[in-house]
């Protein structure tokens, strides 16, 4: 039986979780490819660093040319994950025509026209399934179940850590400071939350998505992020009683030569699917011309469900290696020629139903005032709630208008005409909505 080497950068998270399916599971991934797959080499930061993991066969340093310069590597696996040492990784291996499989979805939103370019370049496999949705297979399913699918919509809750506190604030009604602070004790968010709460590694998965999605490389950086922490439990219940449920969406529309991609929080329909995607849990809901809609669901991180995806991977990438072919489907899903650049289409250009939530001062005529404004701007209004409220003429009430489809840029102009009349008393809250 062929033995096939696999020189692996990491060995956190990701990569331990890699050696420990490698070693269970040796029988099964032998039955299915033919080949024994072997890890012989590991880089990371700290050679020295005591490790629970099957290393006894692995020559582990902190030198990447001992993994890049030994020609009996026959797969590169970059686990370490951050962008400059990981760009040099990958793109010297392509470069020499080593396959590489990777599980960075920060290297690969922001540097996804070189490294995929290079791919194609030298016709050398890239495994990227783990960059997205750790154990769901959807970058597989957008490639190859659906590749004879136009693409119409991608919907994604792509991160668990949102998903998680949104989740809680929903069950609990408590804010989202306390249930941070709960997620930060239980290990499901950073310290420094930032990345996922404010939305960028929603909008790293989505750039991936997209890409694929449309044959394209969206330049990262125009991709509109927004997270959650101004998510009130005021909002999550107001929104409950209208028949919502709140979610951080990374959603991805095709709009002729322009894509919609944009990461935020967004009401749907509590019934829909997605608003029973819960904790911790990703799902991926995607619209095909053909197929229709198509929902994958499960975890999005962790040692093994993301060990499963870079597993799957090498054992694709092996694969082409053992019948002699570079990869027998494009990197990113289009043949070379047929690669696009298509731009992000702007977020206050796009059309959407709108949540609005004033505080404002309990005075006859302020409704009139408030729809008045709207509708100069062409925003016409679906349907108008008050909750009760208290007796207190210091607190603002609140007024929640619902309206149809408007322009971005018109509901926020209106809000700009709004925010300095004299009732108003706090900011007004914006949640888009989204219908499937
Ligand atoms: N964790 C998940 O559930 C998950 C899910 C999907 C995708 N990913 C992606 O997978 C990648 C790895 O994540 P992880 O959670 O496994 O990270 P991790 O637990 O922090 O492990 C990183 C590994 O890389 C090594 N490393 C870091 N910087 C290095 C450097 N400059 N030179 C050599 N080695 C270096 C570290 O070495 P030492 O051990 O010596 O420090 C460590 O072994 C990231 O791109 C991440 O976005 C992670």
């Amino acid at each position: 039986m062929r033995t096939i080497n696999i020189g692996i950068f990491g060995l956190g998270v990701v990569g331990g979780g890699v050696l420990d399916i490698l070693q269970k599971n040796r029988q099964i991934i032998q039955a299915r490819l033919g080949a024994d797959l072997r890890v012989t080499r590991a880089v990371v930061r700290n050679p020295g660093k005591s490790r629970n993991l099957p290393l006894e066969d692995v020559k582990v340093s902190d030198d990447p040319d001992s993994i890049l310069k030994d020609k009996s590597i026959d797969i590169v696996a970059e686990l370490m994950g951050g962008v400059d040492l990981a760009r040099q990784v990958v793109m010297t291996a392509l470069n020499g025509g080593t396959p590489v499989v990777t599980a960075n979805k920060a290297l690969l939103a922001e540097h996804a026209r070189e490294i995929f370019s290079k791919a194609y370049e030298k016709n050398v496999s890239l495994g990227i399934e783990a960059s997205v949705a750790g154990g769901i297979p959807i970058l597989r399913s957008l490639k190859e179940g659906l590749a004879g699918d136009n693409i119409l919509e991608i919907c994604g809750i792509v991160n668990g850590t949102s998903n998680y506190i949104l989740s809680k604030m929903t069950d609990e009604g408590a804010s989202f400071d306390s249930v941070l602070a709960e997620a930060q004790k239980l290990g499901y968010a950073e310290a420094d939350p930032t990345f996922d709460v404010e939305g960028h590694d929603a909008a790293q998965k989505l750039a991936i998505l997209a890409n694929l999605a449309y044959g394209t490389t969206l330049h990262y950086p125009d991709i509109h992020k927004e997270g959650i922490r101004h998510i009130t439990p005021m909002d999550i219940t107001y929104a409950r009683q209208l028949g919502y449920t709140i979610k951080l969406l990374a959603i991805g529309k095709r709009r002729e030569n322009m894509v919609e991609a944009r990461v935020h929080p967004t009401l749907i329909s509590k019934s829909h699917l997605l608003a029973s995607v819960n904790g911790v849990f990703n799902a991926v809901f995607l619209t095909g011309d053909n197929a229709d809609a198509t929902m994958s669901y499960g975890r999005g991180a962790g040692a093994l469900p993301t060990g499963s995806a870079v597993v799957s991977d090498i054992m694709d990438v092996a694969r082409n290696l053992l019948v002699g072919i570079g990869s027998k489907v494009p990197p990113l899903s289009v043949m070379e020629d047929r690669l696009t650049q298509l731009e992000v289409m702007p977020i206050r250009e796009i059309t959407s139903e709108y949540y609005l939530r004033f505080q404002v001062r309990d005075h006859p005529g302020v409704l009139a005032s408030l729809t008045r404004v709207l509708g100069e701007k062409n925003i016409s209004i679906q349907s108008m709630f008050q909750p009760s409220q208290s007796d207190n003429p210091d607190e603002p009430v609140q007024v929640i208008l619902i309206t149809h489809q408007a322009k971005e840029r018109d509901v926020l102009n209106s809000l700009h005409v709004i925010a300095p009349m004299e009732f108003v008393m706090g900011e007004t809250q914006l949640i888009r909505i989204e219908r499937f």
